[in-house]
This record gives structure tokens, sequence and C-alpha cells, in this order.
């Protein structure tokens, strides 16, 4: 049943009206914004039709990380490029897709860095998966794209976000004054407002971890994890639940709308690499989003924001949500 009674602002009017530091939006990101969403409502149909557009399965190459990309891995990635090579403002683009990063003009004011399609092992069986999108501003915008010129801490993105695929599409969307959620409404093909201050809860009864891992994880995690599964009679004095969709995207969603915290931390599978998910692509905007809804982000050490990339690729452990249990993490790796 519908609310018709809600006049909602679509993602154009929120963003026409939305003022960061009593500036309007730039006319150039508000027009990369909105090719992202106008992409993402696409993307969000291919994806529900599934195998009746021959979209499930492997794609049967590999991708620069050594990764099997999916059929929509790449269909995603060339329809965000394919959406945003137009606008006027957009320099180039990183993709955890692509070796190196497209120079779309070169020169221009934005940089857009993206993860087309996350949870790519969930497509197949029908469980959420995502788009995660990071937006740094070039700093010398009339010099030729470099890929040093992507190499910026969190702390300087101008917007991030996401859109979940999942019973609806949800996008949460930041530009540095809190996060906003839109849900696509599937008959016009828009965005509309349905949450503004997101906010997450400080302290929680959740956590979310792939378990599978736990004898590889380094003692502190494995210290924290240990405690929530005590439960009542442990240190915590609380029974915890746990959550694991094994899509980044859906399971930071579900941190930012009912708390939590999410953890991919290193692991001894492969002790050389500081963790799975990517700094620029995944980690950077879902940090950005989740520290301007009250909530942490660290890799244990230190704030994710604060971390200088030294390459496109780079992975990094996270730890991520609600303020009481991020903090105790870090605590627990201080003593490590
Ligand atoms: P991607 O599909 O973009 O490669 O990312 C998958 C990531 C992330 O979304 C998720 O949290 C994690 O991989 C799941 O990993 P496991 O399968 O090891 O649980
Ligand atoms: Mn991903
Ligand atoms: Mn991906």
């Amino acid at each position: 049943m519908k609310t018709p009674e809600i006049k909602r602002n679509n993602f154009k009017q929120y963003l026409k009206s939305t003022q960061i530091q009593g500036l309007e939006l730039p006319i150039g990101l508000q027009e990369l914004l909105l090719a992202i969403g106008h992409t993402c409502s696409k993307l969000s149909h291919e994806v529900s039709q599934g195998a009746l557009i021959g979209l499930l399965g492997s794609a049967g190459t590999g991708n620069v990380q050594g990764e099997v990309q999916q059929k929509l891995d790449v269909i995603a990635n060339d329809l965000l490029i394919d959406g945003v090579k137009n606008c006027s403002e957009l320099a180039g683009l990183a993709s955890e897709e692509m070796e190196l990063p497209l120079p779309v003009k070169g020169i221009g004011d934005y940089l857009l860095l993206f993860d087309p399609l996350d949870g790519s092992s969930n497509i197949d069986v029908n469980v959420s998966i995502g788009t995660i999108f990071s937006i740094l501003k070039k700093q010398e915008s009339k010099k030729p794209l470099q890929t040093s010129d992507f190499l910026q801490s969190g702390r300087n993105q101008v917007a991030a976000g996401y859109v979940v695929y999942g019973p609806q599409t949800t996008m949460a969307l930041t530009l540095g004054g809190g996060v906003v959620m839109f849900t696509l409404d599937k008959v016009s093909g828009e965005f509309l407002l349905i949450k503004d201050a997101v906010e997450i809860s400080h302290s929680t009864k959740e956590f979310s971890i792939n378990m599978s891992n736990m004898r590889q994880w380094a003692e502190p995690v494995r210290r924290y994890v240990e405690e929530c599964l005590a439960g009542i009679g442990g240190a915590r004095n609380k029974d915890f639940n746990m959550r694991w969709i094994a899509s980044m995207v859906a399971d930071v969603h579900r941190v930012l709308s009912r708390g939590g915290v999410f953890m991919y931390p290193w692991d001894q599978r492969d002790p050389e690499k500081p963790g799975k998910l990517r700094l620029m692509y995944e980690a950077n905007p879902m940090s950005f989003l989740v520290e301007q809804a009250g909530g942490m982000s660290t890799n244990g050490k230190e704030l994710i924001m604060d971390l200088v990339p030294r390459d496109l690729h780079e992975r990094v452990s996270v730890m991520l949500g609600s303020k009481e249990e991020v903090t105790l993490l870090l605590g627990y790796h201080s003593e490590d």
C-alpha cells in the first residue's frame, strides 16, 4: 500500500536544495551524482531481470585483483562508465574492476571511484548486492590526469554513497553534512527521499563478521568476538546477535539502519595483505557514510578516513559501525 499523503523530494530536488557550508552544491557535482543515480536505477532493473536476460554466472575473465569476474561485474562497470562519461566536470574514474584509471576528460574538478558490483558471490543466489561510489576533488583540475591524483585520504571525499539492490533499491548518500537515504520508485524511475539525518546508535547487540575465518584472526579481533559470543555471562554482560550477508553494501546498510558493527579484519590466510576489502572503492566511502552518521571506522590502529593511500587497489582491514564497539576494538588493538 502506498502512502500518497507524503510529498517526498526526489534526488534532483534534494541536490538542488542542499547547501554545504552555506553554499549551493556545485552544478558539476550535482550532474555527476544524478548520472550515478540514473545509472544505478538502470542497473537495478537489470539486476531484477537476472536469468531472464542471461545475466547470471561468470564472465570467464579475471580482474586486476586476480578475482573471477561475474557477468554482472562487467556489465555494471560498463554501465557506470557509459552513464558518467559525458559529465562536464568529471576528469576521470577508477574502478575495482580496472587496473588503470580512465581519463574521461583528463581535466576537470572531480574524480569518481567505484565498486560497480559489491557482493559478487550473492548475484546468482538472489541475495542483496550493490554499487559503492566515492567522489574526490582533483587537486589540480587543469593538469592532465595521473593515477596519483586519486591517492587522497578519505577525508578529501566530497561525496560518497552506495545503492543496495535488495527487496527495495535504496541509496545512502553523504555530501559531508550527514547521511540521507532514497528509495527507487520503480514506477517513476526516481529515487525519493525516505530518511534524512541517518544516525547509527552508539551501542548495539549485533556484530557482523565471517566466522569461518575465526582461527585465522589476530588476537584482538578473536578476543572481541569471543566476548560477544560469551553473552550475558561474559565480560560484555549482554547477549549478541550475529549477521553476515557477504555483501559489504548490505551489511553496512543494516548497520546504518539499526546499528551494529561490521568487520572484515586482516587474517592469516594471506598475511601479506592488510585485509580483503579495498580502501578506495569500499572502505573509504563506507567510512565517510559511517562517520557522518555518528559511527566510527578503523583498521584497528587508525581511522580509515585518515589513511593515505599508496596504491589505487590497496586493501585494508575494516571495523566499522556503532561507536562503543569500534572504540572497544581500537582499545584491544592498542593493547596488542
Ligand atoms: P566484491 O563482490 O566487490 O568483490 O566484494 C565482496 C566483499 C564484500 O562485499 C563482502 O563483505 C566480502 O567480500 C565477503 O567476503 P567472504 O566471501 O570472504 O565472506
Ligand atoms: Mn566489493
Ligand atoms: Mn565488486
